[in-house]
C-alpha cells in the first residue's frame, strides 16, 4: 500500500501553520494540517469547551496526572494544582532540566491558552534581531495585515478606567508611575465588546471567570475563530487531529514522507500512518519544528539540514514575579485573565524590561500585583538529540536565566521602592521572588538566515520551510505572536510567488 499523498503538509496549527495553511488553500494548493492535539469545539458534560484555571479537570493539561500552573502555590500553600486524569489537554509543560516550557496543543496551538497580548515589536529592536528582514515591508505590509488577521484591538479606555475587572492594572499602573515608569496599553485579540457584556452580566463569562491557561469558552479570538476557518473555507485545506508527526525523510523522486501517529485520548498510539507530499511546511512551533529537524538530521534521515538546526533558542527573557500591596491599596477579588497594559522600559538602554501586567485572578483580594517580564537575556540554548528517547533536549544552565532575573530585579526594585512594597516570595512553591525557571514564549532552535534561508526555507533542501516561533533568535522584547505572524505572512508571499509548491 503506497503512501498518502497530499501536495502540502502543514505540521501543527499555531500562528505559522496557520498562515501557511491558509494562503496555501487560496493558492489552490491541496494542504494536509496534521495537529497532535485535539479540536476544542466539543462542550463537555457540564456545558463547557475548557475548564477554567481554578477548577481544572483532564481538559487543562497535555497527559498529566496533576495540573502544573505557572503559580504553583499561594501563600505557600498547594492549594493550585489539582490531581487530574491524562488526556489530551490544551496546555502542556514541557520539562527540561533548568528550564520548562508552555505551549498549547490542539487546533489552534498557542492562541488557545494565551493571554491573547498582540504586541508589534519597537522597529529597532526587530531590525537589530533580525537584520535580514526588510524591516520596511514588515511594518508597513505584515505586520498591520497580521494584526487585521488576528482581530487586535485595543480596550476602550472609559471603560478600563471605570471597571472593577481592571482595577489590578491601574494599581500597577500607578505604582509604575511612581517610579517614574511608563506604562502602556497593549493590543488584545480578545472582543472587547464580549467583555463589556460580560461585565454587564449579559453574556456567559470567561475572561471574568478566570478562563485563560486551560482555554477561553468565549471572546477571544483564537486561531481557530480566524486564520483556521477561513483556511478550511477555501476547500483546499483538511486539518487531522491528534496526529502526532514522529519522522519525516525525503523519497528518491525528492518528495517528503511523514510518518505520523495517531492517538486516542489516553495516549496511546493507535495506527501509525505514513504521508507524503511535495512541499512541506514546519508550524509545530519552536519545540516541535526543531525537534524534528534535529532529529531528521541527527538519525541521517535529512542529513544536509543545517548544521545551525537546534541552536539560537531563548525563551524571550521571561520572568514571572509578584509584589505585596498595601492593605489600603488592593488589586480587587474580581479581575479580567485578559491583559491589557504593560510597563514598557524598553528603551533604557542599560536594563530594556517590557512587562505586561498579568492578573492574578484567584477570586479573592489577594493584594498582589503579578507580572510577566520580558527582559533582554542574552543567552542561548542548544538542543542536542538524544537517541535513546528519540528526542531533543534543550541544554539551558541554571545560571543563563540570571540575566533575565537581575534585569526584572533592577527595575521592579525601583517600583518597590516608590512605593514602599515588596516581593512575593509565596507563589512559586519555595520562598523565591522571581520565577525564569519556565516561559510562556520559546523562540529559535531554526534561526531565520542561519538554518533556513531569509524566508524560511530550509538549507539543504528544496520546498521544506519553516514558519513559525523556531526562526526568532530567541528573543523580541515583546509577546511573540504578532511577530511570529507576521513573518509567516512573509514567507508565505515569497513562496508562493517564487517556488512551485503545489
Ligand atoms: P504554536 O506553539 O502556537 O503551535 C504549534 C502547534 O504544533 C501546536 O498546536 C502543537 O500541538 C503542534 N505540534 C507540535 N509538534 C507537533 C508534531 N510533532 N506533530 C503535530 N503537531 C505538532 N504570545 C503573545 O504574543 N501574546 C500573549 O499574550 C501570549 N501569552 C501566552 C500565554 C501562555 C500561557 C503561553 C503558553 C504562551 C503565550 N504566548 C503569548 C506565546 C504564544 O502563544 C506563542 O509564541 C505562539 O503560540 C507560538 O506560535 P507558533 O506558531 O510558533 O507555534
Amino acid at each position: 500500500v503506497g503512501a498518502e499523498y497530499a501536495p502540502a503538509v502543514v505540521v501543527g496549527s499555531g500562528y505559522g501553520a496557520a498562515v501557511a495553511a491558509l494562503r496555501l488553500g487560496e493558492a489552490g494548493v491541496r494542504t494536509l494540517v496534521l495537529e497532535m492535539g485535539r479540536l476544542w469545539d466539543t462542550p463537555a458534560a457540564d456545558g463547557r469547551v475548557h475548564c477554567s484555571m481554578t477548577a481544572p479537570d483532564r481538559r487543562s493539561m497535555w497527559f498529566k496526572t496533576r495540573t502544573e500552573a505557572p503559580l504553583a502555590t499561594f501563600l505557600w500553600l498547594d492549594v493550585i494544582n489539582k490531581d487530574i486524569t491524562p488526556y489530551p489537554g490544551v496546555l502542556d509543560r514541557v520539562r527540561f532540566p533548568n528550564m520548562s516550557v508552555y505551549v498549547g496543543r490542539g487546533v489552534g496551538g498557542g492562541s488557545l491558552v494565551n493571554g491573547g497580548m498582540a504586541v508589534t515589536p519597537s522597529r529597532a529592536y526587530f531590525q537589530e534581531v533580525l537584520p535580514q528582514v526588510d524591516a520596511a515591508a514588515m511594518y508597513a505590509t505584515y505586520f498591520p495585515l497580521a494584526r487585521r488577521m488576528l482581530g487586535a484591538a485595543t480596550v476602550p479606555s472609559a471603560w478600563f478606567e471605570s471597571t472593577e475587572w481592571y482595577q489590578y492594572a491601574r494599581v500597577s499602573r500607578d505604582q509604575a508611575k511612581a517610579a517614574g515608569l511608563k506604562t502602556v496599553f497593549v493590543p488584545n485579540v480578545y472582543d472587547f465588546d464580549y467583555m463589556q457584556r460580560e461585565a454587564a452580566g449579559a453574556v456567559p463569562k470567561s475572561a471574568l471567570a478566570q478562563e485563560v491557561i486551560y482555554g477561553n469558552n468565549f471572546g477571544k479570538r483564537s486561531l481557530d475563530k480566524t486564520y483556521l476557518p477561513a483556511a478550511l473555507g477555501t476547500g483546499n485545506v483538511t486539518i487531522r487531529t491528534l496526529s502526532r508527526v514522529r519522522a519525516i525523510r525525503r523519497a528518491a523522486d525528492g518528495t517528503y514522507l511523514l510518518t505520523v501517529d495517531r492517538l486516542d485520548d489516553t495516549g496511546a498510539v493507535v495506527a501509525t500512518d505514513e504521508i507524503s507530499c511535495r512541499s512541506l511546511f514546519l508550524g509545530a512551533g519552536s519545540l516541535g519544528t526543531t525537534e524534528l529537524l534535529l532529529r531528521a538530521r541527527e538519525t541521517g534521515a535529512l542529513p544536509a539540514l543545517s548544521p545551525q538546526v537546534g541552536q539560537g533558542w531563548g525563551g524571550n527573557g521571561n520572568v514571572m514575579l509578584g509584589r505585596a500591596n498595601h492593605m489600603w491599596h488592593p488589586t480587587g477579588a474580581h479581575q479580567s485573565t485578559i491583559p491589557v497594559l504593560g510597563i514598557d522600559d524598553w528603551s533604557n538602554a542599560a536594563n530594556p524590561v517590557f512587562a505586561e501586567i498579568a492578573p492574578l485572578p484567584a477570586g479573592i483580594e489577594t493584594w498582589a500585583s503579578l507580572y510577566l517580564a520580558i527582559t533582554r537575556n542574552p543567552e542561548r540554548g542548544t538542543f542536542t538529540y538524544d537517541a535513546a528517547k528519540d528526542s531533543a533536549v534543550l541544554n539551558w544552565t541554571g545560571a543563563q536565566s540570571d540575566p533575565s532575573i537581575a534585569a526584572a530585579k533592577s527595575l521592579f526594585d525601583r517600583v518597590n521602592a516608590a512605593n514602599g512594597t515588596i516581593y512575593r516570595y509565596d507563589l512559586f512553591g519555595d520562598t523565591r521572588a522571581f520565577a525564569a525557571d519556565f516561559c510562556y514564549h520559546p523562540l529559535g532552535g531554526c534561526v531565520l538566515g542561519r538554518a533556513t534561508d531569509p524566508y524560511g526555507r530550509a538549507l539543504g533542501y528544496d520546498r521544506l520551510y519553516v514558519t513559525d516561533g523556531s526562526l526568532v533568535p530567541g528573543s523580541i522584547g515583546v509577546n511573540p505572536f504578532v511577530t511570529i505572524t507576521a513573518l509567516a505572512e512573509r514567507t508565505m508571499a515569497r513562496v508562493l510567488a517564487e517556488d512551485n509548491v503545489g
